[in-house]
């Protein structure tokens, strides 16, 4: 975010140098350096400028539907009851780790996914995850989910949390 502004901030003085003087060439370049930024959240094996909304993991991009998927919601919530509900609850309420209740407006499904799949990295990489870990004291443990569990867990939260 910090970076997003300062990029902005450049961008905007340079436009008023070119405004001043108005040489094509130095608007050329300020629009290079837009477009050389945007591509590295896309980046693999270590992601050089972290992208906090996206977090750190293979999901660059979960589509998740205007409406919710009710079997994998399902299978999510099965998964639930054996891997994570000794140490999560479905209210706001903490048990071990944060209680789910509103974890998808908190966090974006691909920080979500890349969590719940890389969470050691993502601990010791994302602001928001060391943050909790101060308040939770404990280290979630990596639960080795497949793809497919992760994103029925997603699927699960979002029903959680009021999409149908
Ligand atoms: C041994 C306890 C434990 C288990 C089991 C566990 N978690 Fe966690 N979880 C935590 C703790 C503690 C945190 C917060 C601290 C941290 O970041 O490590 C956390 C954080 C999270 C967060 C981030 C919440 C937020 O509000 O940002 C998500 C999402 C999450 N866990 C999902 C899962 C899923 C999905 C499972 C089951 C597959 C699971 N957890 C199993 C302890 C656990």
């Amino acid at each position: 975010m910090k970076k997003l502004l300062i990029i902005l901030s450049i961008c905007s003085l340079t436009a008023i140098f070119a405004g001043c003087n108005s040489t094509p060439t130095k608007d050329d370049f300020s629009s290079k350096e837009e477009t050389t930024e945007t591509p590295s959240a896309t980046t693999e094996n270590g992601n050089p400028s972290y992208d906090p909304k996206r977090g750190e993991g293979k999901f660059t991009k979960v589509d998740v539907g205007a409406t919710l998927d009710a079997a994998m919601a399902a299978s999510g919530e099965k998964v639930y009851g054996v891997k994570c509900s000794s140490c999560h609850k479905t209210t706001d309420e903490k048990l071990v780790g944060p209680g789910w209740k509103g974890v998808t407006t908190r966090r974006t499904p691909e920080w979500i996914m890349n969590f719940i799949t890389n969470t050691d990295e993502m601990i010791n990489k994302d602001p928001a995850a060391q943050a909790q870990l101060e308040i939770c004291l404990v280290r979630m443990p990596n639960q080795s989910l497949s793809d497919d569990d992760a994103r029925h867990l997603l699927e699960f939260m979002r029903k959680n949390d009021g999409v149908k």
